[in-house]
């Protein structure tokens, strides 16, 4: 399933802040995911960027004016409104907020957005002091309500010096927050997807624990392909490095018994769990209160006690499971086992040990094991793909 960008018409409004910059790495994710994008430039976003940079990254016509004689807006100046699927205002300065909150259309842009019924993604950035001042929060809580998504600001250094909330959010934000808009009526919706991600930590003493070398990428890219065709994801993340997506709520948790916790609580409404975390199956018999000290003695056993197996424990008959095997040998043979201890409805096995599949990298190449035995091996992937692989056959268990 491709991502619900592809194909789209996304109008970019691009205004008047050093965080410009940002729009063109924008425009160009956009354009790599398949969409048409349509950029606007206000008037004082040209003394940031110039229209070449985006005519060169969308390889379409950039609009600045409502009357360029070559401009078909000349001619219908709501054509970029009627043809939108998104429009998306990146940045957003507080002066194009308070105009797109006050119903003012001085411009392509504030007119395109005061005609178009598409869903509309503001990605503010300005000096954290105009971020807070109570006429910006009263616009934005205007747009809000309003039915606007507001994506940021995030908090970090501003162009001003000033430490405050009023960056831009990052493209991939941004994309993560298209994506959700555009997919929000896909076929998943109003399903509820637990997945779970990334390799727990089981603690020695405060300064050490044990644990694995899983990334978290499988299971991010299983939440955020959910998140893509409409389900409502709660993702189980166990420490990791990765960016918190846009649109999914996130607990993070430490070892195997907070795991088991947090998965049991969220599974209580859930329609399918989705275990791609690579759960530690031992932890320290006890927990150290303080730094275990080198000189004490040369040698160091540890006694380590069995984990709960979490999704064996989870038990509803309305809940879709999936399980992943990480296998180094015997996949299919050790995989039909855990689909019947685990009770699961089918497993996605993959070989650690290949260099394009597994742990830390982008792809993965995964059989799919059911119960009555028969499998399937797809070919190398992008994780995300593989995502969707799985909650096609997910879905269709509904
Ligand atoms: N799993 C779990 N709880 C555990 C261990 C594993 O829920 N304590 C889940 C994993 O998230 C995965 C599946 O069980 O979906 C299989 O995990 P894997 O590590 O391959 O198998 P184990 O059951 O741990 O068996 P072994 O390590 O002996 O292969």
């Amino acid at each position: 399933m491709p991502s619900p960008i592809q194909n789209k018409r996304i109008v970019l409004g691009v205004t008047g802040s050093i965080a410009c910059y940002k729009a063109a790495d924008l425009a160009s994710k956009l354009v790599q995911s398949g969409a048409l994008v349509d950029t606007v430039l206000t008037e004082a976003a040209r003394e940031f960027v110039s229209e070449l940079t985006f005519k060169s990254l969308t390889h379409r016509e950039v609009h600045t004016s409502l009357y360029s004689p070559n401009s078909n807006l000349s001619i219908n100046h709501v054509a970029l409104a009627e043809s939108a699927d998104l429009i998306i205002v990146a940045p957003a300065t507080a002066n194009t907020i308070a105009k797109i909150a006050n119903g003012i259309s001085d411009d392509v842009l504030t007119t395109t957005i005061l005609a178009t019924t598409a869903p509309i993604i503001i990605a503010p950035a300005m000096d954290a002091n105009m971020f807070d001042n109570p006429a910006t929060e009263a616009n934005v809580t205007t747009l809000i309500g309003r039915g606007f998504f507001i994506a940021g600001p995030a908090e970090g250094r501003l162009a001003s010096g000033l430490m405050g909330k009023g960056r831009m959010i990052e493209p991939f934000d941004i994309m993560g927050a298209a994506s959700m808009l555009l997919g929000k009526d896909g076929d998943l919706s109003g399903k509820k997807i637990v997945v779970s991600a990334g390799g727990t930590e089981e603690a020695i003493d405060p300064v050490r624990n044990i644990t694995n070398r899983s990334s978290g990428k499988m299971g991010y890219a299983i939440a955020e392909a959910a998140r893509d065709r409409g389900a409502m994801v709660s993702l189980v993340a166990a420490p990791n490095h990765l960016a918190k997506p846009i649109g999914i709520s996130v607990t993070n948790i430490q070892s195997a018994e907070d795991m088991k916790k947090a998965i049991e609580d969220e599974c209580l409404e859930a329609d399918a769990l989705i275990m791609a975390a690579a759960v530690a199956d031992w932890r320290p018999l006890e927990k150290l209160d303080s730094k275990a000290k080198k000189d004490k003695s040369d040698h160091w056993s540890l006694e380590l006690v069995k984990n709960p197996d979490i999704v064996a424990g989870i038990n509803s008959s309305k809940l879709i499971k999936v399980g992943f095997a990480a296998e180094s040998e015997n996949l299919v043979e050790n995989s039909k086992t855990k689909i019947e201890s685990k009770n699961l409805d089918f497993i996605v096995a993959n070989d650690i040990t290949a260099a394009d599949s597994g742990f830390s990298v982008d792809t993965n190449r995964v059989t799919i094991i059911h119960p009555d035995g028969t499998t399937e091996v797809l070919p190398l992937m992008s994780k995300y793909d593989v995502a969707h692989s799985i909650l096609d056959r997910v879905k269709s268990g509904f």
